[in-house]
């Protein structure tokens, strides 16, 4: 499609914290010429062991910050946020909105071999039911899978553990053993890493998964995704360009809290160092909340 106006703007993404620079990490490698802007509510994180409506009044805030700073998508990079609130944001942004949940339901349906599904993540994502709904209906062509396929595990302890930098320690192997364990028992040929964190983790995993199972990373799937959506919208970035290559995109991170080891966290979550921090106070995330109507 031809280029639209707006083309040039930035791709906005928000997480509850850094486990969303996964996110940004796999949208900068597969678009490395877009500009991203990438919102953590670092001051409020975790959203997975919170209540919807909560996590909702957040997420429209994180919304609402990324459309004031000029983006021409929403990414909802944070698995809980992508569960409660995807529908209430697609109603109320005047921007294209994509979650994780779809891309990676589309990567599982077209990945398993006729076995049981997992789904691993927070409290809320697999309490929300999101996943399992959208396994269940299918996606585009792909028709969905019984409910009894489909094998969920909640996996709080997990986050702390990446955050820690714990993901080789005796610990998170013995926590592994103890979230996975049902799984592997039923015999899931793939397996849905339904966290921004688990990425992170991915070979511990498929350690104690073993080989029969693929593993499904919603961080890739969603670039994917990202890239098909902006292409059909014609909001690429090269798409406005006649010939010759861009300069790689801009990064830029603003966070609601710098915390403690910030710079160590970000930077394995992202595989470089974070420059370019802006903090951005609660009063400022509230009032980004009272977004305009639609239209
Ligand atoms: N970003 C969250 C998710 O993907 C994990 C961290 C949290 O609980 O906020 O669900």
């Amino acid at each position: 499609m031809a280029p639209q106006p707006g083309y040039d703007r930035p791709i906005g993404i928000f997480d509850s914290g850094l486990g969303g620079l996964t996110v940004l990490r796999a949208l900068h490698r597969r678009l490395p010429c877009e500009d991203l802007v990438y919102f953590g509510d670092t001051a409020r994180v975790p959203y997975g062991t919170k209540g919807a409506r909560t996590v909702v009044d957040f997420a429209r805030q994180d919304a609402g910050l990324l459309i004031s700073l000029g983006v021409k998508l929403v990414i909802v990079a944070c698995n809980t946020a992508s569960a409660f609130a995807l529908d209430n944001l697609r109603e109320s942004l005047p921007v294209p909105v994509l979650g994780v949940i779809e891309p990676g339901v589309e990567t599982a349906l077209r990945a398993t071999r006729g076995g049981p599904v997992g789904v691993i993540g927070t409290p809320g994502t697999i309490g929300s039911g999101r996943y399992q709904e959208g396994l269940v209906h299918g996606v585009a062509d792909l028709p969905g899978i019984a409910t009894e396929r489909i094998v969920t595990g909640e996996c709080p302890l997990l986050v702390p553990l990446v955050e820690a930098g714990w993901e080789d320690h005796p610990a998170t192997d013995l926590v592994l053993d103890t979230y996975l364990e049902p799984l592997r028992a039923a015999g899931v040929d793939t397996l849905i890493l339904g966290c921004t964190h688990y990425p992170l983790l991915k070979s511990q995993i498929a350690a104690h998964m073993g080989p029969q199972a693929a593993l499904v990373d919603s961080a890739e799937a969603l670039a994917g995704a990202a890239e098909r959506l902006l292409a059909e919208l014609g909001l690429r970035r090269r798409d406005g360009l006649d010939e010759g290559g861009l300069p790689d995109g801009r990064l830029e991170y603003h966070l609601s809290d710098i915390p403690w080891k910030f710079a160590e966290i970000g930077a394995r979550f992202l595989g470089r160092p974070i420059t370019d921090v802006r903090t951005v106070s609660l009063e400022e995330m509230e009032a980004a909340g009272h977004l305009p109507p639609k239209g």
